[in-house]
């Protein structure tokens, strides 16, 4: 079969394209841990504020000592304020929004997640000590470049668990259908 040249040109040049974007697929899930935020838990953005899982929102130790943050987003703040966490060990953050869509990234680390109302965002990771930023990263309306907040890591010595160590929040009884 005779293939034009240009044909035989567009047809390697796609072929590499697609290797080169599955590549970046496998290296960014693989090695870097990248992975699409899981939406199972949902909630009801109306009563998130009542809800056990954020009221109150902030830092929580599980019974098994597993660290905790509860995060709510809403135009435009992330509440609470401020999050200070101990250095080097796994924290799990459950994220939820009461208006809108907005995004969770924390500046300078592979954590990042949507914040969608009606789903409570999860990951886990943990941290060098330091302080680190946290901005929105989905467009949300006119402060969407006021929605910024922090986190303090302080080394594990220097951490104060919060004062009522309270079990991590129950699991949710509704699931969305899939
Ligand atoms: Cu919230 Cu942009």
């Amino acid at each position: 079969m005779k293939v034009d040249l240009y044909e035989k040109i567009w047809m390697i040049g796609v072929s590499v394209m697609l290797v080169a974007f599955f590549s970046v697929i496998a290296y960014e899930s693989f090695a870097m841990d990248r992975m699409p935020p899981s939406h199972i838990e949902t909630i009801d953005p109306r009563t998130v504020v009542g809800d056990p899982r954020f009221s109150p929102q902030g830092v929580r130790v599980g019974a098994d000592g597993s660290v905790h943050a509860h995060v709510v987003g809403l135009t435009f703040t992330w509440l609470p304020q401020e999050l200070v966490l101990p250095a080097g060990r796994p924290v799990t953050f459950h994220i939820t929004s009461t208006d809108v869509t907005h995004g969770y990234q924390i500046v300078r680390t592979n954590a990042q997640s949507m914040v969608i109302p009606g789903y409570v965002s999860q990951f886990t990771t943990s941290f060098t000590a330091g302080d680190y930023l946290v901005v929105c990263n989905e467009y949300c309306g006119v402060g969407h470049h006021q929605m910024y907040t922090k986190l303090r890591v302080v080394p594990e010595a220097e951490w104060t668990p919060p004062a009522t160590p309270v079990t991590a929040a129950p699991a949710p009884e509704a699931h969305d259908a899939h």
